[in-house]
């Protein structure tokens, strides 16, 4: 009876485990593919206790294999053989590998790494159309990443690491709808990256490092979850890209990366690893990166980043490593990265008053400075459409009325023929005056309509001083064209012969550099047909600290007088015809529409003269006086730019 009962006990025992161990019994299809994997592996070291009578589904994973059952079928292989694992044989088939691999159907989680496969990756593997996870790094794979994948839905994590890919990212990438992590980086790939990847709006990892990606990074400001992001090592650029705040890690480091930091950067309130090191960054280094609540490295080496430190600036509580050496930098190291002996911090080839050798004459920075620019437009954001629709409909009710006002003043003067004051206000925009400057960081995203308008001027570009002395001949007194509150304008000729007019502002040092960087970018982007337009700027710096002691703004000279001299015939000039007139007041409409709608915010209050239009060789209408807001913020009001007056002392 006791007998009885123990070997009764014995075998519930006995199916009780194999109830437990054995409750996934692979299909015996799915174990000989992993044999057959296996061996057309060449049996690597991994796979060494793999044979016939091996149980996959119940073996101990380990570091280097696991095989993961779900209902009798495997769902996810993990293979990682040894790094440096050179080439497999000549007579490996990638393509009888994979024919191989899609006899497991349901495989959910893929991970065959440094395995020594090589050819191109086939479409094929698309057929395991459960895929969730497929890291494929540290092989040989080469050709392009191919289109099938993106049929795989469930994909969530695509890993081509450490490969040789091959061609541009494929415009369908954006079309994988769950994926979240997209790791690509050590392969060949290149071209421009698709603006696709913006659609991606779960993805939390882009790494494309160490490729020959160029051009502009697209707008991915969209992706609300992505937090890595590392382009280290392409040629991207020149613009920063424009990014959501959640980013924890922000990898940009040898690039071609040239635009100012925009002050969003200093929102990134989440991020730790902040590395911008080895591209051409220009304008101020924004300090307050420093005390972000949760970096801990921080890397703006080999760049030119300018402007002053202090010793007050404060630190973020987990800062470990901070490098800012080669740079412009000008003032006192922070006290805060010198108390914590914990904190690694480098800071060489600067112009700081440290008092070491490592840092170069302050006169260098302040020369280098000089050469600091305001780059090209970037990539318009794409602006709400209220804001659209207003702009539109302000500007053409604003261009109609404009157009009749023209056409009244027309009338009138050649009714009268004589006038004794111009009409002083054409337009009276009642919008407010000043320019709230958080708005200014929009001013970028300039529509098409500034692209298109803008056809025919050089661009844009940052001048000398040294070609501004040169053009002036030194700022000679018969250079000198006039003076406003706001300082001189002068007259200048530029090697290539062209005429311009040059507006000479002194700064004082109370002066945020950080505020008329944006300022001078607003400026650079206000080119159009039918503005007197802005071809450059040029920075003078004071000699102790770099920072700006005078603005140079070099304008396109426009030498045919105003508007309203060719209609009143206060010159000797020809009259001007009907046609022309028509000409010019839709001119002078397209320009205001400009200053309108085609960049955010509009600028607006433009205190419209007649004699504020200006003609150019061809009668071209261009508006020569519209308000800027350079040095708003101190002033409480907008600087109006009357180049009218200088013009006629061209002529
Ligand atoms: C490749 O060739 C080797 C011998 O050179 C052989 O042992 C192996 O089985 C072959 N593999 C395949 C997949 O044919
Ligand atoms: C891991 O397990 C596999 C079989 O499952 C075996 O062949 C391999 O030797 C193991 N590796 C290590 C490092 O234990
Ligand atoms: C299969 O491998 C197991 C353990 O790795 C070993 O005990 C067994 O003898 C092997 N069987 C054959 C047929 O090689
Ligand atoms: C790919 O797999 C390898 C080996 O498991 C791992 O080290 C690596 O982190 C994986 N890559 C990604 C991006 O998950
Ligand atoms: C990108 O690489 C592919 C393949 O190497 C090459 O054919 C193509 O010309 C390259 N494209 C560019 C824009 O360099
Ligand atoms: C740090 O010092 C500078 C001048 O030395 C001063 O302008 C600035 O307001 C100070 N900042 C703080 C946070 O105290």
């Amino acid at each position: 009876m006791a007998k009885a009962f123990q070997y009764s006990a014995i075998l519930l025992c006995v199916v009780l485990v194999l109830l437990i161990s054995g409750s996934e019994q692979l299909q015996s299809s799915q174990g000989e593919t992993l044999l057959r994997i296996q061996r057309l592996l060449n049996y690597p070291s991994a796979l060494s206790s793999w044979n016939s009578t091996t149980d996959f589904c119940n073996t101990e994973p380990n570091a280097s294999v696991t095989v993961v059952c779900y209902e009798n079928s495997i769902t996810q292989l993990h293979i990682i053989g040894n790094k440096g694992t050179p080439l497999l044989p000549r007579n490996f088939s990638i393509d009888s590998f994979v024919t191989t691999l899609v006899g497991l159907p349901n495989l959910r989680v893929l991970t065959l790494v440094s395995l020594g496969l090589w050819g191109p990756l086939p479409g094929k593997i698309a057929r395991l159309s459960s895929l969730e996870i497929l890291n494929v790094s540290s092989n040989f794979l080469y050709d392009a990443v191919p289109q099938e994948i993106s049929s795989l839905a469930a994909l969530q994590s695509l890993v081509l690491d450490d490969n040789m890919f091959a061609d541009e990212v494929p415009n369908w990438i954006g079309s994988l709808p769950v994926l979240s992590v997209l790791s690509l980086k050590k392969n060949m790939l290149n071209g421009s990256l698709p603006d696709s990847l913006s659609n991606l709006d779960n993805l939390r990892v882009l790494v494309l490092s160490h490729n020959y990606f160029r051009g502009e990074v697209p707008d991915l400001s969209s992706l609300t979850n992505l937090q890595v992001l590392d382009l280290e090592d392409n040629a991207l650029g020149p613009q920063f890209p424009l990014l959501g705040n959640k980013l924890i890690s922000l990898v940009l480091s040898k690039n071609k990366f040239r635009d100012g930091l925009p002050a969003e950067v200093t929102s990134y309130y989440q991020l730790q690893r902040l590395d911008l090191s080895s591209n051409k960054f220009v304008g101020p280094f924004p300090q307050s990166l420093l005390s972000l609540p949760s970096v801990t490295y921080l890397n703006v080496a080999d760049n030119k980043f300018t402007g002053m430190l202090f010793e007050n600036q404060s630190c973020g509580a987990d800062l470990e490593f901070v490098d800012l050496s080669s740079n412009l930098m000008t003032g006192q190291l922070p006290n805060c990265l010198l108390q914590d002996s914990k904190r690694k911090v480098l800071y060489a080839a600067n112009c700081l008053a440290t008092g070491d050798e490592n840092q170069h004459p302050i006169s260098l920075c302040r020369n280098e400075a000089l050469a600091v620019g305001i780059l090209p437009q970037r990539k318009k954001r794409k602006a709400s459409k209220e804001t659209i629709a207003f702009g539109v409909i302000g500007g053409i009710v604003g261009g109609i009325a404009l157009v009749g006002l023209i056409y009244l003043a027309v009338r009138k003067v050649k009714s009268r023929k004589t006038i004794k004051r111009p009409n002083t206000r054409l337009i009276a925009e009642n919008s407010s005056t000043g320019y709230p400057s958080n708005l200014l960081p929009d001013a970028r995203y300039i529509s098409q309509t500034m692209k298109l308008g803008a056809l025919g001027l050089p661009p844009y570009r940052t001048f000398s001083l040294e070609e501004v002395e040169e053009a002036t001949n030194n700022f000679d007194t018969s250079a000198f064209m006039g003076e406003g509150s706001q300082g001189q304008m002068y007259r200048g000729r530029l090697k290539d012969g062209s005429f311009v007019a040059i507006r000479c502002l002194k700064m004082k040092r109370s002066h945020s550099t950080q505020n008329f960087m944006h300022h001078i970018e607003l400026i650079s982007k206000l080119r159009h047909r039918h503005l007197v337009s802005a071809l450059g700027h040029c920075f003078e710096c004071y000699l102790d600290d770099s920072s700006v002691s005078r603005i140079f703004l070099v304008f396109e000279y426009v030498p045919n007088g105003t508007l309203r001299s060719w209609i009143s015939g206060g010159h000797a000039w020809q009259k001007l015809q009907w046609t022309h007139r028509i000409a010019a007041a839709i001119g002078v409409a397209k320009g205001i529409q400009f200053l309108h709608t085609g960049i955010v915010p509009g600028v607006y209050s433009n205190n419209l003269k007649i004699t504020d239009v200006l003609l150019d060789q061809n009668l071209i209408a261009k508006i020569s006086s519209y308000n800027l807001p350079l040095l708003a913020e101190n002033k409480g009001m907008v600087f109006s730019f009357h180049v009218t007056k200088a013009v006629f002392l061209f002529n």
